[in-house]
Order: structure tokens, then C-alpha cells, then sequence
């Protein structure tokens, strides 16, 4: 079955790898989220957002799971597989997914007051340890660099307050807020102006506070240009899509990050297969054929963030 987060973190802590937490919405990133990480042997952390448990129903998408973990197993797998709820918003929606067989889920209380946040991830805290659930909360705005107010400080993690909050909370990990952002648009940049680093100091300075404590990355994709240029070849238009440089990710995945959040990047691969593939064959009109080429090519990228983060080979 599923496992909780804490025995793939002190083990990610202590390889100094960081395991990967992949969003899906439907069968097929499933399927390519399971079958790669069962070719490259990596723990793996199966992730469901609030949206996708609208786009696809509730239920539907956690059954497929067992489903899942079962198809893994008749590949002769034992990856150890965890189910977290990305971005819960409130106490309900996390007993919720506590009580329907989730093995993480995260409370991000990061837009409240620092009290509210405190509060409201200790009570999820408590409900989920009950259960044996481990709980990820947030610390810090993930907000993009914006333009002219470059590196707005007070968005970021503010380090001296991670020991009260985790030690108040009982959390398992903690999100930080290091410079990342969501989506395929991290960074505006002016024309000719390099990529911002990651603010490796805050994340340094939290480390030292925190000992051996597992941290997670969200806003990780590194929007894979050659993606977003297939995605333009064949008549899409993402302009100035930017992500966060793979060595950068790297380098956190070796730190005391232990989870790293990977959504975009598959919605840019599966995007541009699809399109690539109708282009290219317009007569062609059974979703198995371009859904196919989608995920095959998906299960490479996820291969590729496997070894890219350390944790293949790692189950
Ligand atoms: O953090 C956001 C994730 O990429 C999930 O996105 O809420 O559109 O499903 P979503
Ligand atoms: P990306 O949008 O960078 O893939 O981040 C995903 C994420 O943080 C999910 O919680
Ligand atoms: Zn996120």
C-alpha cells in the first residue's frame, strides 16, 4: 500500500536526494508517473490538487490510486508510493483526505497571519498523526520576482520564524519560499537579463536553524524549452515561458530539501505531444493514439527529473 513521508525523507535527508512529488489529473500522467519511476526504481510522491479533485471527481481519482500501487507491484516494484493532498486550504478538506486513505497531506496556511497558520496546521497536525498521516505545512508567499521589485523580501521564508512555527505545529516537512513561483511564467525578465538565482542563503540559514529537517520546494519546473517549443511549433503560443534552471534544482534536491513539486513540466510535455501528434497526423482521431504519445514522452521527463533530483535508483 501507500506509505507516509517519513521514512522517504530521513532517507532522502541522508542520500542527499530529493524525492518527487508529481502532480496528475488523469490516468495517463498516472500511468507515466508510475511506470517511470518504476524503470528508474525512485520513491515517488503522487500528488492531488483541489483542482483536480474537481476536474476529474474525488473518488474517481483516489481509487485509481490502489490501482496504481497494484500496477507497480505486477511490474515487480516495491518503490515506496506516498499520496499527499497539495495545497489543502482548511481543516476540512484534510480530514477529508485523511479519512479517505491519503498518506500526506499539506495545510498551507502561508496567506494567513503567522498565529492563524500556526493554529490552523497544528489542529491538521493532530487529526493526521492520529491516523499515522504525515503533514506538510508553508511558510512564505510563493510569489513570482515581479518586474521592477525584484526579489520582494518580505514574500520570501523568513528564517527565524521556521524553528517556533515547526516546533509549535509538529509538521513532518515544511514549504519554503526561496524564489520559485507556479506556473510556466516564474520570472519576468527584461530583455537580455540572466535568470535570478534561488535565494540559497535563506534556504542555508533555514537549514541551520532546522537540522536534518526535510524542506519542500514547491514551484520547482524548470519549464523545459524544448516543450514550450514544440508547443509553438504546432500552433501554440507561450510566450516568455520561464522556469527555474535544472542545476539549481540540483543543487536544493541535494540540500535538506527532500520534496520536490513538479506540476507544469508535465502539462508542457503532454501539451506539446498532443498537439505535435494531431499536427502531424490530422486524419488520426482515437484519443489513445495522441494521449499515448503524450504519456509515452512523459514518462521520459519523468525519468529525466528522477535522475536530475538523485532519488533514482533510491527505492
Ligand atoms: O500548486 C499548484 C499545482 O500545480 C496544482 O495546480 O490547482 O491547477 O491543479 P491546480
Ligand atoms: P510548478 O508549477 O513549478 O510545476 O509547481 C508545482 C507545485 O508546486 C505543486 O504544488
Ligand atoms: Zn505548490
Amino acid at each position: 500500500g501507500l506509505v507516509n513521508t517519513r521514512e522517504m525523507f530521513r532517507k532522502a535527508m541522508e542520500g542527499k536526494y530529493a524525492v518527487p512529488a508529481y502532480n496528475f489529473n488523469n490516468m495517463e500522467q498516472l500511468q507515466a508517473i508510475i511506470m517511470a519511476c518504476v524503470e528508474c526504481n525512485s520513491p515517488v510522491i503522487l500528488q492531488i490538487s483541489k483542482g483536480a479533485r474537481k476536474y476529474a471527481n474525488q473518488t474517481l481519482l483516489r481509487y485509481m490510486v490502489p490501482g496504481a500501487v497494484q500496477m507497480a507491484r505486477e511490474l515487480g516494484s516495491n518503490i515506496p508510493i506516498a499520496l499527499n493532498l497539495d495545497h489543502g486550504d482548511s481543516f476540512e478538506l484534510c480530514k477529508a483526505c485523511v479519512d479517505n486513505g491519503f498518506s500526506n497531506v499539506m495545510i498551507d496556511g502561508s496567506h494567513l497571519p503567522y498565529e492563524e497558520n500556526v493554529a490552523l496546521t497544528k489542529k491538521v497536525v493532530e487529526y493526521a498523526h492520529a491516523h499515522d498521516v504525515t503533514v506538510e505545512g508553508e511558510l512564505g508567499v510563493l510569489a513570482g520576482i515581479e518586474e521592477h521589485v525584484s526579489s520582494e523580501e518580505s514574500h520570501y521564508t523568513k528564517p527565524e520564524e521556521v524553528e517556533d512555527f515547526v516546533s509549535r505545529t509538529g509538521v513532518d516537512s515544511l514549504a519554503i519560499s526561496i524564489g520559485t513561483s507556479h506556473g510556466a511564467y516564474k520570472f519576468k525578465l527584461k530583455p537580455g537579463e540572466p535568470l535570478p538565482e534561488l535565494r540559497f542563503d535563506i534556504l542555508e540559514e533555514i537549514e541551520r536553524r532546522l537540522p536534518g529537517f526535510p524542506i519542500v520546494l514547491h514551484g520547482a519546473s524548470s519549464v523545459l524549452q524544448e516543450y514550450v517549443e514544440i508547443i509553438n511549433k504546432y500552433g501554440g503560443k507561450l510566450e516568455n515561458a520561464v522556469g527555474v534552471p535544472e542545476d539549481q534544482i540540483k543543487r536544493a534536491a541535494q540540500s535538506a530539501v527532500c520534496k520536490i513539486n513538479i506540476d507544469s513540466d508535465g502539462r508542457l510535455v503532454f501539451t506539446a505531444m498532443v498537439r505535435k501528434y494531431l499536427a502531424e497526423n490530422p486524419a488520426e482521431f482515437d484519443p489513445r493514439k495522441y494521449l499515448g504519445a503524450a504519456r509515452e514522452e512523459l514518462k521520459k521527463m519523468y525519468i529525466r527529473k528522477c535522475e536530475l533530483l538523485g532519488s533514482a535508483g533510491k527505492a
